[in-house]
């Protein structure tokens, strides 16, 4: 829970002295508040040499990808280059801002511990967001397409990134009751509703044409519907698998790195030029993404130096909801989505009200031995936990993105297998 919120909660049912108290935060957290501990730069660096590694070996040496893309494509490169340096740059100073607003949360896995004690600074998503969008819109400037009809739906997009972000922003602000908290994503989502102007109909898998009489269906106004759903989905289940130093950065970078990979695959495979261009319209937003998001890593990595608030989940997961709508691959992202679709499954009792929901559904810290054991709490860090035994929160993250990872690839296997024979 963010101070901002403890204080409206406190404010509720407040003594004057609690009153008094929270009124002269902001002054106290100005002048003692140390700055945050320097990013991980060194592990930021190999981490993106092993997950970038493949995407840049593909796009450079093993595909044949025209040359105009291909420019584009490096010019969007250099530009999220720059934008992971730039966030690596604003972050400390932003921190000392929300600091100042009382906008911090304390680490529930370092409960009493001096590490505990600490007021992390919340929504640093703040600072992604917006270098995204800068970056995103700049691009525009350098994208070598003939025609300019992709202008309309790459602004919706940005549009839907943009109130996605500020909608996330207020609600670390506000704090938002739960179930409305859900609808969120479906309103950021309208400009893009309401601009799409691409086909409805969707290609039925081969094993059920015969069920269904016809090799296309067209879905009209549901597939808006579809949409919808699908952004809702992705910005909640990367909120709610959360809770750990690093893990909602962590899973962002490890999709996106999988969607680039996967996008430069369908590049190289094909020999549609709207193809190719609707898979290079993902890369160009999904670049600045995981840049931006790696910077964040660098100070959001265990020990945690800042939070990133539902500003950056609900901004990321909106990111690569648009990404996989334009780029007309939602079933593939709905398989690199598949530790957070579990996740969801998991937490269907107590997100609808069947079971209660605490306001955290996170692991039992132990402080003596420093590891978290699983509760009884429906996640898949706890059920992870129960299954695999304690673990420190560094690698409890660290296993479950590597279960991200290996669900990323399993997709591509499967995406292997099934070619011909499912579409
Ligand atoms: C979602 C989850 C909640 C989980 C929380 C953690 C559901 C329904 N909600 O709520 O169970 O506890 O995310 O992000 O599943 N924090 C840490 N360590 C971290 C990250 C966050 O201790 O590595 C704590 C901090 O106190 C931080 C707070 O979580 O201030 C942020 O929680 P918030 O994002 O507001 O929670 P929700 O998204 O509402
Ligand atoms: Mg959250």
């Amino acid at each position: 829970m963010t101070a901002r919120k403890r204080a409206s909660a406190l404010t509720n049912a407040s003594t004057t002295k609690e009153r008094v108290e929270t009124h002269q935060q902001p002054q106290e957290t100005a002048t003692t508040n140390p700055p945050i501990s320097p990013p991980k730069t060194g592990f930021i660096v190999y981490l993106s040499l092993f997950l970038l590694a493949p995407y840049f070996y593909l796009l450079l040496y093993h595909y044949n990808v025209r040359h105009d893309l291909k420019r584009s494509i490096l010019i969007n490169a250099v530009l999220s280059l720059a934008g992971f340096f730039l966030t690596v740059k604003i972050i400390p100073v932003a921190s000392r801002y929300v600091l100042r607003r009382n906008l911090f949360g304390f680490d529930i896995n370092k409960k009493d511990t001096p590490q505990g004690t600490v007021k992390v600074p919340e929504s640093l998503g703040i600072v992604v967001g917006i270098v995204f969008l800068v970056l995103a819109i700049l691009f525009q400037y350098f994208n070598f397409t003939a025609d300019s009809n992709w202008l309309v739906e790459y602004n919706a997009a940005l549009a839907c990134i943009c109130f996605m972000t500020l909608l996330g922003f207020v609600d670390d602000v506000l704090d938002v009751p739960w179930r409305v908290k859900l609808l969120l994503p479906s309103i950021a989502a309208l400009p893009l509703l309401m601009a799409y102007a691409g086909h409805t109909t969707i290609i039925i898998p081969k094993p059920l044409i015969p069920y269904i009489g016809s090799e296309m269906l067209d879905l009209g106004w549901m597939y808006k519907l579809y949409m919808g759903l699908l952004t809702v989905f992705c910005t909640n289940s990367i909120n709610i698998h959360a809770g750990i130093n690093g893990l909602e950065v962590g899973q962002t970078v490890v999709i996106a790195s999988a969607i680039l990979i996967h996008n430069v695959m369908q590049i190289g495979a094909s020999l549609d030029s709207e193809y190719q261009q609707a898979h290079a319209f993902s890369i160009y937003l999904i670049q600045p993404l995981l840049a931006t998001s790696l910077a964040l890593l660098a100070y959001n990595w265990y020990p945690s130096s800042v939070f990133v608030g539902d500003t950056f989940t609900y901004f990321a997961g909106m990111t690569m909801a648009v990404v996989g709508i334009l780029g007309h691959f939602s079933e593939t992202l709905l398989i690199f989505f598949l530790p957070q679709v579990i996740n969801f499954l998991l937490s269907v009792p107590q997100l609808f009200g069947v079971i209660h929901c605490p306001r955290h559904r996170l692991p039992r810290f132990d402080p003596r031995t420093g590891l978290l054991t699983g509760t009884n709490d429906g996640t898949l860090v706890n059920v992870y936990l129960r299954m695999f035994g304690r673990k420190s929160e560094k690698y409890l993250c660290v296993h479950l993105l590597f279960v991200q990872a290996v669900g990323c690839c399993f997709c591509f296997l499967l995406r292997y297998f099934l070619a011909g024979w499912y579409k």
